[in-house]
């Protein structure tokens, strides 16, 4: 057993209230009950369940390091009982979705959920954010993980703080190929963004400082690379360290003051604005979105996460400096929806492959004749 305190955050979908919209208090209820449990046995230090969207989320602190069989066997039959005990029961809408696999064989990573760990040695005082988005797919990240952790016009500590001012490592998967590649910011900066620019191939899944001190992690599963076929998008999670030789939490944040253009919204098939809100705004509703993102913050204490009010996190983007982004947000939807079907609202080809719409495509094939 180690010292280190990890922190795991494993989400899924396992059905949802009223379309692809929202949790149901009564799944929280349940995945609550079954980490009540782990912890009284033991196995896990704290935890704290919550959703953004339609996507079930249970936050957790431990010993047993990244990857460990037991806590991911854990998230996998809250995840069941979760499905059978509520989303069955009330007949929710995709009910166990994202459970793609037949039995729990070991590591929750390839089974459709999606999980994003970090371990590491206590500092004096560890704040963390844990952003968890909806609508949306991992590489949403690449652009405000990149302004937080190698942009010095987001992050001021880049410059001014000597201990920040060496740089970070970013760990980029690709997705379609399954290899990772490890890069130095600033020196490798435009290697790295020639990578990041394609976020619906390369991901970032790990950031570390310049000597190795574990910085963010987020989840990087592609369910219809799993699949083989159109399974929601992957509404991804990222677990951000704060403070004192890292970015500060307001330089974590600024990066999402700026609603970018992501992957996701209606049927996974379209760019929309990521729009920070908070918890209770964290519900899709227009054309099954906007995309949306959530940010809360902790302390992470002797192993385990600390609340503000009793176990309750900060809820960071509920705050009127938001505002402005979300409005933005607003003004993007507008404008990219009145595209309808038309790209650069619609995604891509390469990209649509992973969705329905080579099925209505391949039933057109045989209508084309030779043009003269
Ligand atoms: C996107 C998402 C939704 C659904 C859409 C159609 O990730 O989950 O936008 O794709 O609501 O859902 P079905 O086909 O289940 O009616
Ligand atoms: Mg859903
Ligand atoms: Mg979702």
């Amino acid at each position: 057993m180690s010292v280190k305190t990890t922190v795991s955050v494993i989400k899924a979908d396992v059905g949802s209230f009223c379309g692809h919209h929202i949790v149901h208090p009564k799944q929280m209820e349940v995945a609550r009950e079954c980490l009540e449990k782990a912890k009284k046995e033991g196995l896990i230090n704290s935890y704290y369940v919550t959703h953004c969207g339609d996507d079930l989320q249970l936050i957790m602190t431990h010993n047993r390091g990244e990857s460990d069989p037991k806590i991911h066997e854990l998230a996998w039959n809250t995840f069941i009982e979760v499905n059978e005990r509520v989303s069955k029961e009330l007949k929710l809408y995709a009910a166990g979705q994202d459970l793609l696999a037949e039995a729990f064989s070991g590591n929750v990573r390839g089974m459709g959920p999606g999980v994003a760990e970090l371990e590491f040695e206590e500092r004096r005082s560890d704040p963390i954010v844990v952003f968890m988005a909806d609508k949306t797919e991992p590489g949403a990240w690449n652009l405000p993980l990149f302004r937080i952790f190698a942009d010095p016009f987001n992050t001021a500590g880049l410059v001014i703080d000597p201990s920040l001012h060496e740089g970070f490592v970013f760990e980029v998967l690709d997705v379609m190929e399954g290899v990772s590649v490890k890069l130095k910011c600033p020196e490798e900066m435009y290697d790295l963004l020639a990578l990041l620019g394609t976020p619906g191939r390369y991901v970032i899944s790990k950031v570390w400082r310049h000597d190795g001190l574990p910085a963010a992690a987020a989840s990087v599963s592609r369910l219809s690379l799993i699949a083989g076929r159109y399974v929601g998008k992957d509404d991804p999670v990222c677990i951000v360290r704060a403070q004192h030789g890292l970015p500060a939490l307001g330089e974590i944040l600024e990066a999402f003051a700026f609603p970018h253009s992501v992957a996701g919204w209606m049927r996974g098939s379209h760019h929309g604005p990521m729009m920070p809100v908070s918890i209770k705004d964290a519900k899709c509703t227009r054309f099954d979105g906007p995309p949306r993102v959530v940010a809360l913050g902790f302390q992470v204490t002797n192993g385990k996460l600390v609340g503000l009010y009793g176990d309750e996190p900060a809820d960071l983007f509920d705050d009127p400096a938001f505002d402005k982004a979300r409005a933005m947000a607003n003004e993007i939807a507008d404008y990219l929806r009145r595209h309808g079907p038309f790209m650069p609202h619609r995604l891509g080809p390469d990209e649509m492959e992973y969705t329905t719409l080579p099925q209505v495509l391949a039933k057109l094939k045989d209508r084309f004749e030779k043009a003269t």
